[in-house]
């Protein structure tokens, strides 16, 4: 509910259902922040105004007889400069190469049903409850006008600004945020930061008098630092105390910034990156921000994630892939890279189909001279030495092996060694004067042309009508050289392009890429139901990649995939456990060469992914909770109808690990759960020379007995399973022991490095 309430204090406005309360009241035409977080009873708003404030020294007062209106120290829900609020402004104009003071007073207010679609190409959330609309005008400068949008949705809260010119005169936007507030008391701020293959990973600080900024200039949102972040109270753990999530339904370059004033206010502030900005709204024009994402919780992070995940599965992914359970990919690239035939892709597609996956994906590579990164992308014309009966031959003999056929796409970047570019190099973008930079020997296309967006619409429509295809990852690999208003223009044409190809497509499940992880935010979800998490497959690393990833998007939006072992990126040894442990926790498939499997190796992924099918759901849409565990461990939980699954993660192995217990959340404490440790199988190679401590006869551990028993057989694992209330499994119960070099026994947690266990926690009936 979205309602104005006027009484002795003056106008309220108060957003609530039953996830958050957001109170503004409107003094001196400013909106004042009262009250972000629990929700309130609306005889509240007089406790939670902010009492007059009677003057600090050498403050600017709004109104000369008024001591209370210095602005300088009041919390507020939007800001400016020049009205002697000399905190960091949410808005910069110019006019005629000048600054413009932006000095905005409410004008009025409207409340309506529903959200009020952007209209700037923008995408934007769906299925909100109620729209407020406060229209500000300008105080020096009529014709010249901002309008706030706030939105209310089940469990979070959207605003966005536009500025309105109706000055004879065009205005500049130099900087135009999409939200400001002010919040009360100290604050934490984690951000999501990394690179290439290592993306997301959680940085924490304490928010202070000096700004803390959190901004991406790429080009694309980017896998540096991802424009969502939390802010939480000094003592907030997982479980417990408030936190507050921000996120951007942008895929551009963005900024926030959090920063404490003296008067123990944290002013907070998202949108799109002022570097370099400069967008000029001619007379009659309006610039439009993308909308910024609020919300809150009490319950902790893991209660805040809840909800930001709430709101991306049912506000965010595109309507038709809400809640769908997403098929197990077998995907090409990391098993053969460039290389492949017709005849090898069929030979991986029998095998995978064997193993339980459901969708076999065409990777880099299918189309004109793409034999390395060094040419041929832009041509999306069949490489007919490799695949001799086309896409429309591939995808058919796919489909009558029993899979789906998806293929992949870099739509917006071109090879200079390319037919298209030779044709259009003007199509590509360059900079004036400067010789062209590349990343990955390509240059992006400029898809603020008309001309390049018709045919980058063109050619990927009709290749999509060619054949029988299913699912298109859309990959993305380089920076943009665009700085400012022209990377913004370039985001809204790709948001056109990507409308017209997918609109009357809908039925095709997408996957956007950008070298793994550098477009991984909301902008891109709103057409993409999911996204390759990071080109980093290392199941150890995508403990940190994921994780991060968790506090902001559900499981449903990380594609993760079981990939070879010693691991291309790390060299790192995993257990098949291991990696197919991790990869559950998202959208599961299988990205290796299937040609070198060995027959252990074949029987568990065949059960792993059995699994992954039996509790998919629950793995993909069940809540994500991050759980305690012991130091340098990991502990995830999704948690579905009447049961759970509990993954739990190690690094390197201590000598002697001492006790470890199960500790997970959400559970009903009075109920009773059935606890099953999922049985693992443990190669007998593992154990190298070690084969002789158990084995009655001599064996040489470089000979051909092991290494055929090594191929053929395996051993049990981990066995435990047992009763215990949701008190108990909440409080933490011990679990089996862990190895400690004393010999094998089956009830063992053999782990060696990167170990790994999933426990399935079932709700026994009463
Ligand atoms: C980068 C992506 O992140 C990879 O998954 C793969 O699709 C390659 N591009 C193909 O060139």
């Amino acid at each position: 509910m979205i309602k104005k309430i006027e009484n002795d204090g003056g106008t309220y406005f108060l957003l609530q259902n039953d996830s958050l309360a957001y109170l503004m009241r409107v003094r001196g035409g400013k909106l004042e922040q009262l009250h972000f977080g629990r929700p309130i009873a609306q005889e509240d708003c007089a406790a939670l105004t902010y009492p007059p404030n009677l003057g600090w020294g050498g403050s600017t007062l709004y109104e000369e007889n008024d001591p209370s209106s210095c602005m300088d120290t009041v919390p507020l829900a939007w800001s400016g400069s020049g009205f002697g609020d000399y905190r960091e402004s949410p808005v910069e104009l110019q006019v005629e190469g000048k600054p413009l003071a932006s000095d905005f007073v409410l004008k009025d207010a409207a409340i309506s049903d529903g959200i009020i679609p952007i209209s700037s190409g923008l995408p934007g959330a769906t299925g909100g409850s109620e729209t407020l609309v406060v229209r500000m005008a300008y105080r020096g400068v009529s014709g010249l006008q901002l309008r706030l949008y706030f939105s209310l949705y089940p469990t979070a809260l959207t605003r966005r600004a536009v500025l309105v010119n109706e000055t004879a005169k065009s205005v500049v936007v130099t900087k135009l945020m999409s939200v400001l507030l002010d919040l009360p008391g100290d604050f934490e701020i984690t951000t999501f930061d990394g690179g290439w293959i290592a993306e997301a990973h959680a940085h924490k600080t304490a928010v202070s008098r000096q700004r803390v900024v959190n901004e991406s200039t790429a080009g694309f949102s980017s896998s540096r630092h991802n424009p969502g972040f939390l802010l939480t109270r000094p003592n907030t753990t997982e479980f417990h105390g408030e936190a507050y999530g921000f996120n951007l339904i942008y895929s551009g370059n963005h900024y926030a910034s959090a920063q404490t004033s003296q008067q123990n206010l944290t002013r907070v502030m998202q949108g799109i990156s002022p570097d370099h900005f400069a967008w000029e709204v001619k007379s009659g024009d309006c610039f439009e921000t993308p909308e910024a994402v609020l919300c809150w919780s009490d319950k902790g992070c893991n209660g805040l994630s809840r909800k930001m995940h709430r709101f991306v599965n049912e506000n965010i992914i595109p309507h038709a892939w809400q809640y769908e359970n997403r098929p197990v990919v077998f995907n090409n690239w990391e098993g053969c890279m460039f290389g492949f035939s017709e005849s090898k892709l069929l030979f991986l597609a029998r095998r995978a189909k064997r193993l339980g996956c459901e969708l076999f994906v065409l990777d880099d590579g299918w189309f004109g001279q793409r034999n390395s990164d060094r040419a041929g992308l832009g041509d999306y014309s069949v490489n007919r030495k490799k695949l001799p009966d086309g896409l429309e031959g591939l995808s058919r003999k796919i489909h009558n092996l029993g899979m789906d056929f998806g293929l992949w796409f870099e739509p917006e970047a071109v090879n200079p060694d390319s037919e298209l570019y030779r044709a259009h190099p003007d199509w590509a973008l360059h900079t004036d004067g400067v010789p062209d930079l590349y990343g990955r020997h390509e240059l992006l296309l400029d898809l603020t042309k008309s001309e390049v967006r018709d045919y980058i619409v063109d050619s990927v429509s009709n290749i999509l009508d060619s054949a029988d295809i299913q699912y298109v990852k859309w990959d993305m690999n380089r920076q943009s050289p665009l700085l400012g208003a022209e990377a913004h223009a370039y985001i809204v044409g790709l948001c056109d392009v990507l409308r017209r190809i997918f609109g009357p497509r809908p039925e095709i499940l997408l996957e956007s890429c950008s070298s793994g992880g550098n477009r991984f935010d909301l902008g891109m979800l709103c057409f993409f139901p999911q996204i390759w998490t990071s080109d980093d497959t290392d199941p150890i690393e995508r403990l940190d990649i994921q994780q991060g990833l968790s506090y902001l998007y559900p499981q449903s939006t990380m594609s993760a995939h079981i990939a070879a072992a010693p691991h291309a990126q790390t060299l790192r040894k995993t257990p098949l456990s291991t990696r197919a442990n991790v990869a559950f926790f998202g959208v599961l498939g299988l990205e290796l060469d299937l040609s070198h499997l060995l027959p252990v190796e074949e029987t568990e992924l065949a059960s792993q992914i059995q699994f992954y099918k039996a509790h998919r759901e629950t793995f993909q849409f069940g809540e994500f909770c991050r759980n305690d565990a012991e130091k340098g461990a990991v502990c995830w939980q999704v948690a579905g109808d009447r049961k759970s699954v509990v993954g739990l993660f190690h690094r390197l192995v201590p000598a002697a690990p001492g006790y470890e217990w199960l500790r997970v959340g959400g559970l009903h404490g009075a109920k009773c759960y059935r606890v099953t440790c999922c049985p693992q199988l443990l190669r007998v190679g593992e154990f190298g020379r070690l084969i002789g401590h158990i084995s009655p006869v001599p064996i040489d551990p470089n000979g051909v007995v092991l290494r055929t028993a090594d191929h053929r057989y395996k051993m049990a694992d981990a066995a435990q399973s047992f009763t215990a209330s949701g008190d108990a499994l909440m409080s933490g119960v011990p679990i089996n022991q862990r190895f400690t070099g004393t010999g094998y026994d089956k009830r063992l947690r053999m782990q060696g490095d990167f170990g790994s266990n999933l426990y399935l926690i079932e709700e026994e009936p009463v």
